[in-house]
């Protein structure tokens, strides 16, 4: 039966208020990040209550003579008067024991890595004692700490300023982008990564900064592993500067021996036992059943970079009675490898069932649940609200790496007696969020992680199974403050022949165009060379592949020099192609429905395919696709329909009859608006240029659209084989298809010759999902760079992959309005 998805609103009143911020915040999942994204996990725009973010408040860079006090004047509390509240809390952390060895380390030696188990007080004491030990012996101190995440360099920065009595924004600040909050005062500043990775284009050296650390550094992320090669490199310039890197497990030894063999220090971690469960265990104990595998939605079509198998993959036929798991547990491999290969799929049955049996089974402690995504954690959010009258008095709580700071504090604190905390959460609560009152951990066992295929040029987003690293970690959530259960979703077999012991790091697992553009930003020199002194580093052809895309879109020239685009592209935290197409859509005066498209990319198809009605789906996205041949501009009419069902009150109703989403594209408005303003931030257009930029949707611009997704798109041409079978010919030369829910399978006469695509995914055979036909003219205009690699009467790509032949007058006038495009950008 349908629900009435109004009913269902109603339903979720008590959370509707997270659940929108979720919505702005599923952006962080779903754009591609790039190491100019500088919180790779954040939302690429500001986030809601920007009214109370202070912004471009100046630092000054020389603070040496500045001194600090640990009670500054407006502090609650009088100067002298010991902080009791808070004191007695951070007596108790592990770090508070070590806090001499700590101190003299760093004093001692310019390099100290500092391990120790998770909420063992590393992120919120060490930098405390460091500022603490600076005003105690005068000197001048100035701490960055950087953090992966957005929500961890708030959240911290606002437990250590409340552990000092003050207000955030005095001596302890935080920095994210778009939003800061610091002053003058500010002597230990929380931050992404990513900030100070730009602070680093104007400020080589960090200027007056004292103190460096770097949070995290276990999770092997992409720029803070980039960020360890530029401060390796930094620190004969600073001999003052002190460098710590933190880190939250067993790896310490790896970074210490980066760092010619610094010292290490380790912080033994307390915790109480947990009683770790498999599957098999799990459904001996509670009696429960593992549940027929979910129909995943099929086409629920993703991003480019994230080229998943999740349409193709069949769904799994199996239902395990709990005798079949015990022995899936125990003996029989091939089961295993079954086991293994779906990955793809959670069990949120199984999930709500254990939760559901907690809330009655169990004594009292906080639930905390791991799970993939955003998806997974608002589809368990719903089904556990429809069941609360079973659960007792709950407390839902999702947790996301992009949440903003509001609800933070319903996170860390406990909730009235007789209420269950239910935390459901991403990886984000293994290492860098600890919430304490946890005593029972479900963990799904996976987790969404991007590789990269360097061969092919697909990168996949995909959810696999975790580490044995990573279970541990989940598992010890659970006994943080008494005794704990943690119910592992997969059989003990599994995890011990399946699992890896680590993840492999971040910089080997992504396409790395993004980091090769900020290599180049931060002119660190050859990217090859640079990539080459990386703790693990990249493979050749991963960076070679990176540099020759930056090439054909024309932000690099053939010296590997940033262009003017190129330049304006690293402005932009965005995938470098949806980046340009963006800028192009502004220069265009055609910004609007551009912003809408990429945000389709970056996020999903809005088009449903429910398996019992695929014909009437097919059918509805058809009557949207009319005479455009183009995936894109099929999804640009939808929504520009949908916007306006919407603002008469109709689009709820609209959606369900032409099978859309409303979910996915109430999501694609919220990162349109959001790029739009990171446009805007980036100097690019004036605040008000969107305003009068908004062109309204007419059908004559389409064309216009087409050329400049040709320009977003380039070099991601095909030419067709075979029009009949709607099959094509990448410039590669690769055999691909059209995928069965693409507009263009459908075509049988195609008006132009080529066709660009945003999506490319590799089951059967290649199948390009996203696609647009451009025409000749369309390719000449704007596919590739815009100042090199053509020559009048034959214009060819750089890589010599396209060439065409023209008469000199119209290869003349091709020539010249791209040069007057490139000065465009050169100009800004
Ligand atoms: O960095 P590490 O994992 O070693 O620990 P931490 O983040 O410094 O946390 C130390 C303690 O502070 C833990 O007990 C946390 O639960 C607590 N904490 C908190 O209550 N609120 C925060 N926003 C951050 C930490
Ligand atoms: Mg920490």
């Amino acid at each position: 039966a349908d629900l009435d998805p109004r009913a269902q609103n109603e339903h979720q009143v008590g959370m509707s208020r997270e659940m929108e911020q979720l919505v702005r915040g599923t952006l962080a999942e779903h754009v591609p990040s790039t190491p100019m994204d500088d919180d790779s996990q954040g939302p690429p725009g500001p986030p809601p209550g920007m009214g109370r973010v202070r912004k471009d408040v100046p630092v000054q860079p020389d603070m040496k003579d500045v001194k600090v006090h640990p009670q500054p004047a407006n502090s609650k509390s009088r100067p002298g008067k010991p902080a009791t509240k808070f004191m007695e809390a951070r007596r108790r952390l592990p770090a508070f024991a070590k806090r001499h060895e700590l101190v003299q380390a760093v004093h001692n030696h310019q390099v100290t890595v500092v391990s120790g188990a998770t909420g063992c007080g590393k992120t919120t004491q060490l930098p405390q004692f460091l500022l603490e030990d600076a005003h105690d012996t005068g000197q001048a101190c100035n701490i960055i700490v950087t953090q992966p995440r957005r929500i961890s360099a708030i959240s911290v920065a606002q437990r250590v300023a409340d552990e000092r009595e003050e207000a955030l924004g005095n001596s302890v600040g935080y920095s994210i982008r778009a939003e800061a909050k610091r002053s003058h005062a500010t002597r230990l500043l929380f931050c992404t990564t990513g900030v100070l990775l730009r602070r680093l284009i104007h400020d080589a050296t960090l200027a007056g900064v004292t103190h460096v650390v770097v949070d995290e550094i276990h999770e092997r992320g992409m720029s803070e592993d980039f960020l360890l090669i530029v401060l390796r490199d930094m620190l004969s310039q600073r001999p003052d500067l002190r460098l710590v890197l933190m880190s939250a497990t067993l790896n310490a030894e790896a970074f210490s021996a980066y760092f010619g063999g610094c010292p290490v220090v380790h912080i033994p971690g307390f915790t109480h036992p947990v009683d770790t469960l498999f599957l098999e265990d799990v459904l001996q104990r509670t009696g429960l059943k593992v549940h027929a595998q979910q129909q995943q939605q099929r086409g629920a079509h993703r991003r480019r970079n994230d080229n998943t198998h999740k349409a193709e993959i069949e769904p799994a036929e199996y239902t395990l009675s709990p005798q079949q798991v015990q022995q899936y547990g125990q003996d029989v491999s091939k089961s295993v490898t079954a086991w293994a290969s779906n990955t793809d799929k959670l069990d949120l049955d199984l999930i709500a069932d254990l939760v559901t049996w907690i809330c009655r089974n169990e004594g009292p402690g906080a639930v905390l649940v791991f799970v993939t995504g955003w998806d997974e954690i608002q589809k368990l959010n719903e089904v556990l609200g429809q069941r609360s009258s079973h659960l007792g008095p709950v407390k839902l709580l999702p947790l996301h790496s992009s949440m903003p700071t509001v609800n933070q504090r319903d996170i860390f604190t406990s909730p009235p007696a007789g209420t269950r905390k239910v935390v459901l959460a991403t990886s984000i609560a293994e290492t860098s969020i600890t919430i304490d009152d946890v005593v029972f951990v479900i963990d799904c066992g996976k987790v969404k992680m991007q590789a990269y295929d360097a061969l092919n040029k697909l990168a996949v987003l995909a959810p696999v199974w975790v580490s044995k690293a990573s279970a541990t970690q989940r598992a010890g959530r659970a006994g943080r403050v008494q005794p704990g259960t943690c119910f592992r979703l997969y059989p003990r077999r599994l995890h011990d022949e399946a699992f890896e012991d680590h993840a492999a790091p971040e910089l080997l697992r992504v396409p790395l165009e993004g980091l090769c553009l900020q290599v180049k930003g931060l002119q660190l020199g050859a990217v090859q060379t640079f990539l080459a002194k990386a703790m693990n580093p990249p493979n050749t052809l991963a960076v070679s592949n990176a540099v020759d895309l930056l090439r054909n879109i024309g932000a690099l020239d053939e010296h590997e020099q940033l262009t003017g685009l190129g330049q304006h592209i690293s402005q932009l935290p965005a995938d470098p192609c949806i980046a340009k197409l963006v800028l192009m859509g502004a220069v265009f005066g055609c910004l609007e429905s551009v912003l809408v498209m990429a945000a389709a990319m970056s996020h999903r198809d809005p088009f449903v395919l429910p398996l019992d009605k695929k014909e009437a789906a097919d059918a509805a996205r058809l009557a949207f696709a009319q005479d455009c041949c183009s995936d894109h501009i099929t999804i640009l009419r939808a929504f520009q329909r949908w916007a306006e069902a919407e603002g008469q009150g109709q689009g709820w109703a609209f959606c369900r009859h032409n099978f859309l989403s409303r979910q996915t594209l109430v999501t694609v408005d919220s990162i349109r608006q959001q790029l739009g303003e990171l446009v805007v931030s980036a100097g690019f257009l004036g605040p008000g240029a969107r305003a009068q930029g908004q062109n309204g949707w007419s059908r004559g611009d389409e064309d216009l659209l087409r050329a400049v997704l040709c320009a977003g798109m380039f070099p991601s041409v095909a030419s067709i084989r075979q029009a009949k079978r709607a099959s094509f010919k990448t410039v590669e030369d690769g055999k691909v298809e059209a995928h069965p829910t693409s507009v263009l399978a459908r075509q049988t006469f195609f008006p132009h010759r080529w066709l660009v695509y945003s999506d490319k995914m590799k089951t059967a055979s290649i199948y390009l999902r996203a696609a647009t036909m451009v025409s000749d003219c369309m390719l000449l205009l704007f596919g590739g760079p815009l100042a090199q690699g053509i020559a009048p009467g034959k214009l060819t790509t750089l890589s010599g992959q396209l060439t065409f032949t023209a008469a000199p007058a119209v290869a003349q006038l091709i020539l010249e309005l791209r040069a007057r495009l490139d000065a465009v950008f050169v100009a800004r």
